[in-house]
C-alpha cells in the first residue's frame, strides 16, 4: 500500500511527545515524515528535520512557510500533526484545515471553547479529519473495557471513578523551574492548569468507555504550592447524559504517584478496571463473583482490542504504541475507511467546555454546573 506523506509541527529535539508522535506514525509504514517545522527556533528545527531524513526544502523553518510550501505541492503531506504548546494550535490546527489538510491535535485542542467550536465548525465544512490525541483510549485493553459496556457485560454503568494524579509538580522548591512555571501561568496555559493538562485524559476515557457524554460538573480546585495562580490538584464530580455519576481526581503534588492514571466503571452487573501503568491487564469482578485478570492477547477479546494488539501476550504493551494506535486509524480513514474510536475535534471541544465550567464552578464553591458546550446542548 502506498505510504501516506506525514508532516509535523513542534516535537523538536528534546520534546516530551514528539518522539512518541514519530514512533506512532511510522510504526506500521502508513507514514512517513515528509515535512516539518519542528521547533520554535527555525535554524534547530531545520536541521534537525534533515537529521531525521527530512528532504532540504521541506525542512520549514515555522509552520506559516510549511503551510505555503506544501499546500501546492502535488505530494503534499497528507495529514499533518501539531505538537506545539498549547497555546499556538488553534491558530495552527485552523490554518492547515482550510487549507485542506488532515490534522492530528495534540490535547488541549484549543485555549477556549469559541475556538474549539470555530474547530469542529471548519473541519465539518471543509470535510477533512481533524483528530485529537487522546491516546489513551488507543490501548487495547481500554477498547476491551469499552466493548464491555457495549455488550451489557456490566449492566448499566451506575459510577466511574477516575485519576491522573502524579507527583512531578510537587517539589515547592522547584516551582520556578521554567519548565514547570508556564504550566500554572494564565498567560500561557490558560484558565487551568492540571484539569486541563492532565484531567480531561481521564474525562474522555471516562466517556469513551460508557459510551456516555457528561451533563454537569462541580469542581473543586486548589493551588496546593501558594505561588501558582492555577491549580496544580481537582476533584471533578460529574454527572452523564444517561445518570452515571462520575468522580475524577486530577493533580501533580501527588508526591510518590508517578503517572497514576487509573479507571473503574462500575455497572449493575459488575466492575472493571484499568491503570496505565500496567495497561496489559484489566481487573473485572461480576457482581458475587471472584476478580478475574483479563491478559491483553489472551483467547476471547473483542475484534477492537485484537487488532490493536501489537506485541505478543505478556509482552509489555507501550505508551508510543498507544499513539501509533491513533496514526492506523488515521491512516485507515485519510484511504477512506471508517474507523469507530478516533478522537476527533468534538472530543477536543468537550474537553475545553468541561476545562472552562470546571474553572467556573470551583470559583463559585463548587456548584454544579452544564459541562456541554453550547453547540452541543
Ligand atoms: P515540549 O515543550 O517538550 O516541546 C514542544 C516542542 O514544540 C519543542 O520542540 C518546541 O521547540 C516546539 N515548538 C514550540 N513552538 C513552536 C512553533 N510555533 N512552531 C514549531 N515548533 C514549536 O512540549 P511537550 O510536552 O512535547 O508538549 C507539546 C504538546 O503535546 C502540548 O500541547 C501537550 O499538552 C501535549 N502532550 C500530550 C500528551 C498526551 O498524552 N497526548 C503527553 C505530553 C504532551
Amino acid at each position: 500500500m502506498k505510504r501516506l506523506n506525514w508532516g509535523m509541527i513542534g516535537g523538536g529535539e528534546g520534546s516530551q511527545i514528539g518522539p512518541a508522535h514519530r514512533l506512532g506514525a511510522q510504526a506500521d509504514g502508513n507514514f512517513i515524515l515528509a515535512a516539518g517545522a519542528l521547533d520554535h527556533d527555525a535554524t534547530k528545527g531545520r536541521a534537525y528535520a534533515q537529521r531525521l531524513g527530512v528532504a532540504t526544502d521541506r525542512a520549514y523553518g515555522d509552520w506559516r512557510e510549511m503551510l505555503e510550501g506544501e499546500r501546492n505541492r502535488d505530494d503534499k503531506v497528507d495529514l499533518v500533526t501539531v505538537a506545539t504548546p498549547n497555546s499556538t494550535h488553534f491558530e495552527i490546527t485552523k490554518a492547515f484545515l482550510e487549507a485542506g489538510f488532515n490534522v492530528l491535535c495534540e490535547k488541549p485542542m484549543t485555549m477556549t471553547v469559541q475556538e474549539g467550536e470555530e474547530i469542529v465548525k471548519v473541519a465539518k465544512a471543509t470535510g477533512k479529519i481533524c483528530a485529537v490525541n487522546y491516546c489513551y483510549s488507543a490501548y487495547p485493553m481500554v477498547r476491551e473495557m469499552r466493548q464491555m459496556v457495549r455488550t451489557g457485560q456490566l449492566g448499566k454503568v451506575r459510577l466511574i471513578v477516575t485519576n491522573f494524579s502524579h507527583g512531578h509538580h510537587g517539589d515547592a522548591t522547584d516551582a520556578d523551574n521554567p519548565r514547570v512555571r508556564w504550566r500554572y501561568d494564565p498567560a500561557m496555559a490558560g484558565v487551568s492548569g492540571q484539569f486541563a493538562d492532565c484531567g480531561i485524559h481521564a474525562l474522555h476515557m471516562a466517556s469513551f468507555i460508557a459510551g456516555d457524554e457528561v451533563r454537569t460538573l462541580s469542581a473543586d480546585f486548589a493551588s496546593t504550592i501558594a505561588s501558582r495562580e492555577l491549580e496544580d490538584d481537582a476533584m471533578v464530580n460529574f454527572r452523564m447524559e444517561g445518570g452515571a455519576v462520575g468522580r475524577l481526581w486530577t493533580s501533580s503534588v501527588a508526591i510518590g504517584r508517578q503517572h497514576g492514571f487509573d479507571i473503574q466503571v462500575f455497572g449493575e452487573t459488575g466492575g472493571v478496571r484499568w491503570r496505565s501503568e500496567d495497561p496489559n491487564q484489566i481487573f473485572y469482578t461480576p457482581v458475587g463473583a471472584r476478580t478475574q485478570i483479563i491478559e491483553k492477547g489472551e483467547n476471547g477479546l473483542s475484534d477492537e482490542a485484537q487488532r490493536l494488539s501489537r506485541v505478543a501476550i505478556a509482552h509489555p504493551e507501550g505508551f508510543p504504541l498507544a499513539v501509533a494506535n491513533i496514526y492506523v486509524d488515521l491512516a485507515a480513514s485519510i484511504r477512506g475507511e471508517t474507523r469507530d474510536g478516533l478522537p476527533t475535534a468534538a472530543d477536543g471541544l468537550r474537553s475545553m467546555a468541561a476545562v472552562h465550567q470546571a474553572v467556573a464552578s470551583a470559583k463559585s464553591g463548587g456548584a454544579w454546573v452544564d459541562a456541554r458546550p453550547p453547540m452541543f446542548r
